[in-house]
Order: C-alpha cells, then sequence, then structure tokens
C-alpha cells in the first residue's frame, strides 16, 4: 500500500539516506515542505548534480508510480499531454462506411453517433502530463518535469495553468481533474532564466 510520506526534515534525510543519496539538510527541507504543503520542487543547478535522480528516489521510497516529462525545445501538447489515436479513429469511419451508411434519417443517427464515439476516451492517448492526474491506488503518482530549461515559453504559460488547479481541458471531453494532486518535481540545468511565475507556485532549491 501506499508508504506515509515523511514526518520530519530528519524523517525526510533519512529516507533519502536510505536510497543512498546524499542530500544537505537545505534540500532535505525544500523536499519535506514540498511534500507537506503539496507544492511543486524546483529543482535548479548544474548538469549531473542528481536532480533528476531525487524525482526516482521520491517515487520509490513512497512506493508512487514515476511519471516522467522530458522537456525538449518544440515539446507541445501532443506530446506532452494527450493526442487523439487518428489511425484508430480512421479505421473506426472505415469500419462504419463498409457498413454502409446511406443519406436516410437511421444512417443520419448512426453518423452522429460514430462522430461522437471516436472523440471518446478509448481513443486517446495519454500522455505524461495527463497520465500524472490520474488516480492510482498507490497513491499520487511523481510527476517529473526533467530540464524544464530547454522548453519554451508559451508551453511554461500552459504548464503554469496545470499546476495551478492540476487539470487539463480537452474541447471534445471536457476537463479532467485530478482527484488527489501528484508529487511534482520540476528541474532546470538553467540554460536560460525560467519564469518566476512557475519558481514561485513551488518550493525552489538551487542543488
Ligand atoms: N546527491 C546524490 N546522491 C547520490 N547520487 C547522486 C547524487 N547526485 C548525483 N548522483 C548520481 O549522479 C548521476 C547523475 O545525476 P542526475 O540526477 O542525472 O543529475 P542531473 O539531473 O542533476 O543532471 C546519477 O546517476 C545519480 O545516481
Ligand atoms: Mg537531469
Amino acid at each position: 500500500m501506499a508508504k506515509p510520506l515523511p514526518a520530519s526534515i530528519d524523517d525526510t534525510l533519512e529516507l533519502l539516506a536510505r536510497a543512498d543519496y546524499v542530500a544537505e539538510r537545505s534540500l532535505a527541507t525544500a523536499v519535506f515542505l514540498s511534500l507537506k504543503m503539496g507544492r511543486p520542487l524546483f529543482l535548479e543547478g548544474e548538469a549531473g548534480v542528481g536532480k533528476t535522480e531525487i524525482a526516482k528516489v521520491l517515487a520509490h521510497a513512497l512506493g508512487r508510480r514515476l511519471v516522467r516529462l522530458q522537456c525538449y525545445e518544440g515539446l507541445d501538447v501532443s506530446s506532452a499531454v494527450y493526442e487523439w489515436n487518428y489511425s484508430r479513429q480512421m479505421i473506426e469511419i472505415r469500419l462504419a462506411e463498409a457498413e454502409g451508411v446511406g443519406t436516410d434519417e437511421a444512417s443520419g443517427r448512426r453518423r452522429e453517433r460514430i462522430a461522437q464515439d471516436i472523440f471518446s476516451e478509448k481513443f486517446l492517448i495519454r500522455r505524461p502530463l495527463l497520465q500524472a492526474l490520474e488516480a492510482d491506488v498507490m497513491g499520487p503518482p511523481v510527476l517529473l518535469i526533467d530540464e524544464l530549461d530547454r522548453t519554451d515559453e508559451p508551453f511554461e504559460a500552459y504548464l503554469l495553468e496545470v499546476l495551478s488547479d492540476f487539470q487539463v481541458t480537452i474541447p471534445e471531453l471536457g476537463t479532467i481533474r485530478a482527484k488527489e494532486p501528484p508529487v511534482v518535481v520540476i528541474t532546470s540545468n538553467r540554460t536560460r532564466e525560467i519564469h518566476d511565475a512557475i519558481k514561485r507556485r513551488c518550493f525552489y532549491h538551487w542543488v
């Protein structure tokens, strides 16, 4: 079953040490507060200092699923959040055509039903941000948004929205909201400045 969150900073230090993760007290403090307050942890620092590793360690130590969004230039909603399974939708349409769709009233209703059906969850491909909103018996997953500095500002703005209310809106389906927010770890190698609005939402730590 889901493991309890660390109860104190010392507890957090111990949890990290047990996973062979070497952490200063200041980092353990940021981790503890972020878990306690349910706010994202924002880790910035040089490459190779253990930013990505801490998300893996946390997921393992808390017994949670790790959902990783690796950022890169040009990352968009269809890779980060969801996209429609276009080829399966096409097959569905072809099958309907093969059954014969005429111009009478019954055919009109059938056409409408197909149009609705191909935009149901069955044809939805869930990308990491959407996966992270899904409930899990082991408790909310750890969402690692890795190397955010590689994306561009429009994506950052979108992310800010997702992080404020842990919901995404899919026009054809409606709004999908997390029952319990995921544990969020954001990392940046600081190849560029991340907007203050994101940092303000998080517990920030320079590793
Ligand atoms: N504080 C640490 N404690 C234990 N291992 C570490 C620590 N920092 C880095 N490492 C190790 O170094 C490697 C690189 O760390 P990583 O998390 O990928 O760095 P970053 O994401 O900051 O670039 C990992 O394999 C990790 O095991
Ligand atoms: Mg990394």
